[in-house]
């Protein structure tokens, strides 16, 4: 093995890499995301004509290749449906019911909600000459759910989960020099988990072209092994061939690890061409001196770029993120990251967010990380399901440790192929420190079975990853079944078995807490009214069978073979809103709100799990008509003492106990109430709540200054402020938004489980079809510029029996199409689908002219439309057969009103609010701008690179 050693700045290798795909026109590997531009329309699950009559071809798509039918097919007129981009959730757009399900939020949508159940999505994208001879593929990072893809009519498969990424080839059925039609049909009207899952494609799609000689993809996996001074770093290349000819020769492989300064380090490597349809795998190793290490708190990541050369020339460059760190579980002593002990400090998180559903744009992945890091906390487990690989890169680059969830237990490919897709997707994740292969499956948990499937999932996740362990969550009986056999014990709650007991009998079995706490809280509130679904955010048991967070963590914190503990759960999530149901829409266990806003609990961890001086007070000292009655004030701090004042009278100093919060019982006054913290007999902290004025300004506060690329977001903080500037902790006020520049506005929010106002505000897209479709043949090919009157007795219906040996020389065609409720402001549309060659449109007798660019759109005057029945005439040239089996179209098109939607508008809760600002790709400073009632409006200006 030649080791080579020089050094590159990652800039210069960047523009290396990019000039080389463009000197060689494109001719290595291309990854291209193509998330903008979808055209979107509900299709339904069993009503075939409001599927858009999909299925229904005498030789469907699954009888002969490339008969995709109704949108599945390549021609398919999907111009009056909705243009968006992904990431799309279509469920968290609707409304709120309580006929809703209770696990995705009460939203209007996927299960008992057929209209809104089966989404079709549409794109075309055009792919020069030059792709001809590459492997051309999509691949699908996780749609909701159960998906079925056509490519120009081709199907190319069905994919049922919800979470597992998935790739098509479609090389063969590319037009190439032309366009392409990507069609996706997802069914959402089954859950998979019992928390929000949201529906559609949720996730990115990327384009990706390669040579025939390639790396697979994911086909890297490294290794590292740390010595005494250097990194041994193995990577496995696994090299396809997807080519159809026999390539003689040898193919050189160039692994050149890449650090954070450009320093490179490089090996070579010979091995034969597979043949064609095979797989050759090669092993390389390179040591590196001195390695920085990943860890929690320096997250270093080095790159593997694997060169591909055939004949000399460069067919593929693959690029890997890797970290060097070591873990290790021991069952006396928990857990170990590069050799140091550290206490696993961690939260359980399902992946939807306020406003947005499950279809976050990447940046809000690196702010929920960051959110959960502030809180003290330093490792995720994926509930309960493999996440999007952005999660995962945040967690990589920001210093969070995973832990890495498949969805279902058992044996069969479902299974097993789901482990397979997770850990060849996620290996190189450094982040990623254990596999958890089920949680709390209560029909194998203790028995026999659970025993054996356990043995099979942990055995095969082993034989595809040997370096990281496996786990299982568990939750009726910490005694038989599952937890004698899995390799890392995963206690889900204290209250659901003797842990102590468990680790007596299984004294080699390493474990920890994969789900604690379970808490009740509701943000900023401190009384709990269960009237209007309040929960108060002082942590407390919350069931018999549950414990307070404090509870937990003493447990854990106290108990070295414990490696450490998941609060269920770091965020609020939509569903699951125990202990109420409807009218509550999001769960109360978060440390955080749904969007992010921080309960008091997240003090608490705070004081216990980080590493700085923390001084919490609550309740906030708003009690306006409490004046004299006792409020319970707590601290949580990792001060040493703390001393409360209220309106500068000492109400006491108290001693803080080790993972504890202090207590008083105070009558309320309104003014000041001040804590003060100590360590070692010094004052280091002091932390206010302060009785304030009614609102006075409106405050919008972006959670970054500027956005840097064409899909970025800021997450705005909406608050009132009074009069001298302090923020309104009880504030409820409705604030309207608006938006100029360079972006757009993609959800609000504010932590409220009860608010069943809009996540999103967005144009309502009705498609009215055209019916009782009659003709009558012309004399004269001539067209009317002027509708005439035709005899009413010689209307027939419009090609019924059409004798195409024997055209008349037009045909007048009339239909109705019907305007439920007329409003100045619908802007309605008629997408016209040739019926003829040429052709004039009338709508209720006058004629229409199409737009300047579509001359197959014509955009109707609310002057000329009528509340309820309108009639449509086309005056058209008939189009003649040229082979007896040509298929004539006969649909005239679709009617299309769009209604306005209002603007965005969210009320407050407890003070706070969010929105979600997401630029366009204009570059444009973006100005957000919020009115309320008796406020001063607030404006926020937010630069765009
Ligand atoms: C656990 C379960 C979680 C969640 C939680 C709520 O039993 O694993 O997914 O449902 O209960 O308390």
């Amino acid at each position: 093995m030649k080791i080579l050693s020089r050094r590159l700045n990652f800039m210069c290798l960047f523009l290396l890499v990019t000039c080389y795909c463009l000197a060689q026109n494109g001719s290595v590997r291309e990854d291209i995301i193509i998330d903008q531009g979808w055209r979107f329309s509900f299709g339904h699950p069993f009503e075939t004509d409001k599927d858009f009559n999909h299925g229904t071809a005498y030789f469907s798509y699954l009888s002969k290749t490339g008969n995709g039918d109704g949108p599945a097919a390549k021609a398919f007129d999907d111009r009056a449906w909705r243009l968006l981009n992904l990431p799309h959730d279509w469920a968290v757009e609707q409304s709120f019911s309580e006929s809703g399900s209770f696990s995705h939020g009460f939203k209007t949508a996927g299960k008992g909600f057929a209209d809104k159940s089966i989404g079709w999505y549409r794109k075309k994208i055009t792919l020069p000459e030059g792709d001809l001879g590459r492997i051309i593929s999509l691949k699908f990072d996780g749609v909701f759910r159960n998906s079925k893809v056509w490519f120009n009519g081709h199907f190319l498969g069905t994919e049922e989960s919800g979470y597992d990424g998935f790739e098509y080839d479609v090389t063969a059925y590319v037009n190439y020099g032309g366009e392409n039609t990507i069609a996706v049909r997802v069914d959402a009207s089954m859950e998979e988990g019992w928390f929000y899952e949201g529906a559609g494609i949720y996730r990115h799609i990327h384009l990706q072209k390669v040579n025939p000689l390639h790396i697979k993809t994911n086909g890297t996996y490294i290794t590292t092994d740390i010595k005494p001074g250097y990194a041994s770093v193995k990577a496995q290349i696994s090299i396809e061939n997807r080519g159809t000819n026999t390539i003689a020769g040898d193919v050189e492989i160039v692994s050149t690890i890449v650090d954070s300064k450009g320093k490179e380090i490089a090996t070579k490597q010979i091995v034969s061409v597979p043949k064609p349809f095979n797989i050759s795998l090669s092993d390389s190793e390179i040591r590196i001196n001195n390695p920085l290490l990943w860890d929690i708190e320096n997250p270093n990541l080095y790159r593997l770029v694997t060169t591909l050369k055939q004949d000399g020339k460069i067919v593929d460059i693959y690029e890997t993120t890797f970290g060097i760190r070591s873990i290790r579980f021991d069952a006396e002593e928990g857990f170990f990251l590069n050799g140091k002990h550290l206490k696993l400090q961690g939260t359980n998180n399902h992946q939807d967010h306020a406003g947005v559903g499950t279809a976050l744009p990447d940046e809000l992945q690196y702010f929920r990380i960051k959110k959960l890091k502030e809180m003290g906390s330093n490792a995720y487990r994926c509930s309960h399901h493999p996440p999007t690989p952005e999660l995962l890169e945040a967690c990589d680059r920001l210093g969070m440790l995973v832990i890495d969830e498949t969805r279902l237990m058992g044996i069969n490919n479902l299974h097993l192929g789901a482990i397979t897709r997770m850990i060849e997707r996620d290996r190189n994740h450094p982040s990623v420190f254990c596999w958890s292969v089920g949680n709390e499956e209560w029909a194998i948990e203790g028995n026999i079975m659970g025993e054996r499937i356990t043995n099979t999932m942990q055995g095969f996740a082993r034989s595809i990853d040997p370096t990281r362990p496996v786990t299982v969550g568990i939750s009726s009986g910490f005694k038989s079944g599952i937890s004698s056999v899995v390799e890392i014990m995963g206690y889900n709650y204290l209250g659901n078995g003797d842990i102590d007991a468990h680790r007596n009998q299984f004294k080699q079995q390493p474990g920890m807490g994969t789900e604690e706490g379970s808490t009740f809280a509701t943000r900023g509130i401190y009384v709990t009214d269960d009237a209007k679904h309040y929960q108060n955010a002082y942590d407390r048991k919350p069931r018999p069978t549950f414990y307070s967070i404090e509870e937990g963590w003493k447990f854990y914190a106290t108990r070295p073979y414990l490696a450490g503990m998941f609060i269920w759960t770091g965020f609020d999530y939509r569903g699951e809103p125990t202990p109420y149901g409807w009218p509550s829409v999001t769960s109360y266990f978060g440390m955080m709100d749904v969007c992010g806003f921080p309960k008091d609990n997240v003090y608490y961890l705070k004081s216990w799990w980080g590493k700085e001086p923390v001084l919490h007070l609550l309740p906030h000292w708003n009690w306006q008509g409490m004046e004299g009655k006792e409020i319970d004030v707590w601290a949580y701090s990792n001060c040493d003492e703390v001393e409360l004042f209220l309106n500068n009278k000492s109400l006491g100093k108290k001693k803080m106990e080790q993972y504890g919060h202090l207590e008083w019982k105070v009558a309320y006054q309104p003014g000041t109430l001040e804590a003060v913290g100590y360590k070692n007999g010094k004052k280091v902290l002091t932390e206010t709540q302060k009785t304030t004025a009614k609102p006075e300004k409106i405050k919008l506060t972006p959670h970054k200054p500027r956005l840097t690329n064409a899909t970025d977001v800021a997450v705005v903080t909406v608050e009132v402020a009074d009069k001298n500037g302090l923020h309104v902790p009880t504030a409820g006020d409705e604030i309207n938004f608006s938006i100029k520049g360079g972006g757009r506005i993609i959800g609000v929010g504010n932590g409220d489980p009860t608010s069943l106002e809009n996540d999103k505000f967005i144009d309502a897209i009705n498609l009215v079809s055209i019916t009782g479709f009659k003709e009558q043949a012309l004399t004269t090919a001539t067209l009317p510029q002027q509708l005439p009157s035709y005899p009413e007795n010689a209307w027939k219906e419009a090609f019924k029996d059409r004798d195409y040996k024997n055209l008349a020389a037009a045909y007048v065609y009339r239909g109705q199409f019907n305007v439920a409720s007329k409003s100045k402001t619908d802007v309605v549309s008629f997408f016209y689908q040739k019926v003829g060659v040429d052709a004039v449109v009338f709508v209720n007798g006058t004629k229409v002219t199409a737009t300047a660019d579509d001359a197959q759109k014509y955009v109707l005057n609310a002057d000329l439309l009528k509340q309820g029945a309108n009639t449509i005439h086309i005056v058209a040239t008939p189009v003649h057969k040229v082979k007896d089996w040509d298929v004539i179209n006969a649909n005239p098109g679709v009617i299309q009103i769009v209604t306005p939607s209002e603007p965005y508008k969210r009320k407050l809760f407890s003070g706070y609010a969010q929105i979600i600002v997401q630029a366009d790709g204009s570059g444009k400073e973006i100005i957000l701008s919020a009115t309320a009632k008796d406020v001063k409006a607030g404006t926020l200006a937010i630069p765009v690179k």
